[in-house]
């Protein structure tokens, strides 16, 4: 282990450079203009692996972008880890709100990160925590110490629902069969306060389009007579949650997991700071679900919120207009055991239920996802406790997260193992939003953790 790590050390220029080459690719999946850019990050990945010294590595093509695979097969008496994560990033916009251009990594400090942080689209979420695993197994394969058997499967359309993952996983499960699924796209508490996620959120996202008359009119000549769709969205919208925050779709919170008193008073022990938090935001209050804390909210408890919404005139100056339609993409965040599907069609059939008459109501759903959770008391969690404690010097917290991976809950059921989202990113990192950045601290602590997941994880499972 002393010359993997002291490997990993005399590289960290080569290490950091070669992110900083990765991150000028923009490969955003949901854009079309970018396929190219896609497939030439895939080619990227798959280079570095075979560099490294991985085996079989190809490029699955796919109906959308490649998935890019690779493994070091040594014994089959060795456990086997999968490592997932994806290569594909979020669309930049809006590129006038970052202070330096997306896809020109630079590095600055900044007051979370005092040895610097990488700023780029992807640099957190999640180029950066993939790139620690490539460099993690450079590092053991270099030095002979791989102590498991070692599978990559990285793909480039997380952002995008990952369907075709799904279906290569579907597919080729006897290829894939692993002990376990590791992966890093999610956060720590703090760089001096190491956590491990044990929960994902699941999602339902659905569009909504709303069609009053059947033109665009004067809205002094029709205006008070006719019904505004934008009018009516926003009303219909705002009947969603009650004065106590709670959601009104019927059925909604059904099959909404209890979480006990004592597991909700062990969750609020975790370090967090509402005034912090508050002032990090700039807001002077918090805003939420009656009788949950902030952290319960952002974790055992579903959310719905409006993630854009549009329609009539928006441009320079005023136009009098009473307009045809009005649109609104909506998210929820899904807990334990919602079911993403059966959520979906309650939202349907109750918003069209309370559509006034002079409206007509289209719901059309996009990509959703399952929720996860994963237990503390197996070998895979062991190993990234002690693996974080090592690095970090410090035990880290179990904790749920609020963001989603939906292929985490397919996996699950596809290879019948659970998953260990050892992230290493803050969730300050602003990661989706202009300026995202990934701590220099944190990448390498990601590279420097691995190997020691590895090692633990191979002498748990012997014993
Ligand atoms: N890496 C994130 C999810 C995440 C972020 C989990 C932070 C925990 C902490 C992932 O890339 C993502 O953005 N997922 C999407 C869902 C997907 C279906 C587009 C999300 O959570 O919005
Ligand atoms: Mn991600
Ligand atoms: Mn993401």
């Amino acid at each position: 282990m002393e010359q993997v790590q002291s490997y990993i050390k005399s590289n960290e220029k080569q290490f950091l450079d070669e992110l900083l080459e990765i991150l000028r690719i923009p490969s955003v999946s949901a854009d079309s203009a970018y396929a190219g850019d896609v497939r030439k990050t895939a080619e990227f990945v798959a280079d570095k692996l075979k560099s490294a010294g991985a085996d079989k590595v190809e490029l699955h093509e796919t109906a959308g972008h490649p998935i890019v695979y690779g493994e070091k097969l040594f014994d089959p008496a060795l456990p086997t880890v999968l490592v997932y994560g994806h290569y594909d990033v979020q669309p930049p916009d809006p590129l006038d709100l970052w202070d330096s251009p997306p896809f020109e990594p630079v590095i600055k400090k900044t007051k979370l990160h005092p040895e610097g942080a990488i700023f780029a689209r992807g640099a957190c979420d999640d180029k950066g925590q993939m790139y620690m695993h490539i460099k993690a197994f450079e590092a053991m394969m270099a030095k002979d110490s791989l102590p498991c058997n070692v599978k990559f499967m990285i793909e480039g359309e997380e952002e995008v629902g990952s369907d075709n993952l799904g279906i290569f996983c579907k597919a080729n499960a006897d290829k894939l069969a692993c002990d376990v699924v590791l992966l890093s796209d999610t956060s720590i508490i703090a760089n001096d306060v190491p956590s491990i996620t044990v929960g994902l959120r699941g999602l339902s996202y659905v569009e909504v389009e709303l069609t009053g008359p059947n033109k665009d009119l004067h809205s002094g000549v029709y205006g008070g007579a006719v019904a505004n769709p934008i009018n009516t969205l926003c009303e219909m919208v705002a009947s969603l949650k009650d004065e106590n925050n709670h959601i009104t779709i019927p059925g909604f919170y059904d099959d909404v997991e209890v979480v006990s008193i004592e597991d909700r008073t062990k969750m609020n022990e975790a370090p967090f700071s509402l005034e912090t938090y508050k002032k990090d935001l700039e807001i002077e209050d918090i805003h939420g679900e009656k009788g949950y804390t902030t952290l319960e909210r952002t974790s055992i408890r579903p959310t719905l919120d409006v993630n854009g919404m549009w329609g009539g005139y928006t441009g320079e100056g005023a136009k009098t207009v009473l307009p045809s339609k009005a649109f609104a993409k909506i998210s929820m965040r899904l807990v334990p055991n919602q079911d993403p599907d059966k959520i979906t069609q309650l939202f349907s059939d109750h918003f069209k239920s309370i559509a006034p008459k002079g409206v007509k109501v289209e719901v059309n759903p996009h990509h959703g996802g399952q929720p996860a959770v994963t237990p503390t008391d197996t070998a895979e969690y062991k190993a990234a406790h002690l693996a974080m404690e090592k690095t970090f010097g410090k035990a880290p917290i179990p904790q749920r997260s609020g963001g989603s991976i939906p292929i985490v809950a397919l996996f699950e059921e596809v290879f019948g193992v659970k998953s260990v989202l050892m992230g290493f990113g803050l969730d300050s990192d602003d990661i989706h939003s202009p300026n995202e950045h990934y701590g220099v601290y944190n990448y390498f602590k990601g590279i420097e953790t691995i190997p020691y997941f590895f090692h633990y994880y191979n002498e748990l499972k012997k014993s």
